[in-house]
């Protein structure tokens, strides 16, 4: 059977299958961020469910920070638990500024003590047809790679010190990577064409005037073989590379594993840093849902067509189970990836422990260029 129809038949049968729900945990005396958690997101379902186990969350957005917060709490006073155990703010992945300034708020606001880091934010910028060139972030990065991948190491780099302490003095602190099963789309070869990691800001250096789409070529010969051309990326239409969101999507939650798998590596033993990364699932979210049904009218069919598509699409409750599951579950093992509430099978890359290494001593490295880093106390190498 072809790798492809099997797996569709694989992900129609799940449709049919009971939806796993992760058991209640008492997580009072946790401290806990999550981010991406407007409403109508898994963050939110998130941020909302570990919140009314007796967590304290921070939860964040970019757009709409009050209403996130009113709504949460509002939903949360209703059910009669953890109303004021939620507080929001914004925190924009691909502003460093935005990352560090979270990063020192929420050390001095929660004394410097944080269990567990939900990076559950991300974007998908769908283009139905391959493009050549991709949509950039402001300083140039391919904008799934900078907003998905990118910004949640940042995050998580700049709060190391913070879970490490945490780990060490409570004993269990983790890091929860929302990924996607569309990291299949790609190999560890994808992450390492990425030009971000090797190249300085976009009015620098050698790709001046070249965007960084991830799919750039380089000169230098990967692992010491010739580089090879994927012809998946050849358009015939251009003589450059032509650009996929699927595909750009999918190397950010590859390189979401990676980190995740990297961080057990490094932190498990020394610092009771466990990671996980997650598939939610195929959820009804923003996300998933097209613009033409995110306004008014857009709402009322929204609605008509919810019943159907429910049948198709996990609700955003239904798609963080996983997610507060490893968030919570004593018994978790980290370093594995996730879904339907159980040990799950990621492609071969991600088990390919020098990829993980590479990206991590890569992404550090560019972190370090990064102005202004958060004052998180500690030594931010990673070590304290
Ligand atoms: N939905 C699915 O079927 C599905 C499947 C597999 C994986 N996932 C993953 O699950 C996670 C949650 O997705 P979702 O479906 O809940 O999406 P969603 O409803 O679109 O929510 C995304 C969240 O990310 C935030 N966000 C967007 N840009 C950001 C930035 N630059 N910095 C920080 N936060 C930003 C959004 O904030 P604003 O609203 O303020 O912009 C929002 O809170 C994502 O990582 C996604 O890739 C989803």
């Amino acid at each position: 059977m072809p790798n492809s129809f099997s797996k569709t038949v694989r992900h129609l049968a799940r449709l049919f299958l009971p939806r796993p729900m992760a058991a209640p945990v008492d997580m009072t005396g946790r401290h806990v961020i999550v981010t991406g958690a407007s409403p109508g997101s898994i963050g939110y379902e998130t941020a909302r469910i570990l919140a009314g186990w007796g967590a304290k969350v921070v939860a964040t957005c970019v757009r709409n920070v009050p209403l996130m917060e009113a709504t949460l709490r509002e939903d949360l006073r209703k059910r009669g638990a953890g109303e004021h155990n939620v507080t929001a703010h914004r925190l924009d992945l691909s502003d460093p500024d935005s990352v560090n300034g979270f990063a020192t708020w929420f050390r001095d606001k929660h004394q410097g003590r944080l269990h567990v880091l939900v990076n559950n934010a991300g974007i998908h910028r769908k283009t139905l047809a391959p493009r050549k060139q991709p949509p950039l972030a402001e300083d140039g990065f391919e904008i799934h790679w900078r907003t998905n991948y990118l910004g949640a190491f940042h995050l998580t780099w700049v709060l190391l010190p913070l879970l490490q302490r945490t780990g060490l003095q409570s004993g269990d602190a983790r890091v929860v990577n929302v990924s996607s099963g569309l990291h299949e789309r790609v190999g560890n070869e994808d992450l390492f064409d990425a030009g971000p990691l090797h190249e300085g800001p976009l009015h620098e250096g050698p790709s001046q005037g070249k965007p960084r789409h991830g799919k750039l070529r380089h000169e230098e010969p990967h692992h010491g073989e010739p580089r090879h051309e994927d012809p998946r990326h050849e358009d015939p239409r251009h003589d450059g590379p032509r650009y996929h969101s699927w595909d750009a999507y999918g190397r950010s939650k590859l390189a979401m594993i990676h980190m995740a798998f990297e961080i057990e590596r490094r932190f498990a033993e020394s610092h009771n840093l466990h990671a996980m990364a997650v598939h939610p699932g195929v959820v009804m979210t923003n996300l998933t849902l097209p613009p033409a049904l995110r306004g008014r009218i857009g709402k009322v069919l929204h609605r008509i067509s919810s019943a159907l598509t429910s049948l198709v699409l996990l609700s955003p409750n239904a798609g963080a189970q996983t997610i507060v599951m490893c968030a919570s579950t004593k018994s978790i093992q980290g370093g594995q990836y996730y879904e339907r509430c159980a040990i799950g099978k990621p492609s071969e890359d991600c088990h390919d422990a020098d990829a993980s290494k590479r990206l991590w001593d890569q992404s550090e490295q560019w972190v370090g260029t990064l102005p202004g880093l958060a004052p998180t106390g500690e030594n931010t190498r990673g070590h304290i």
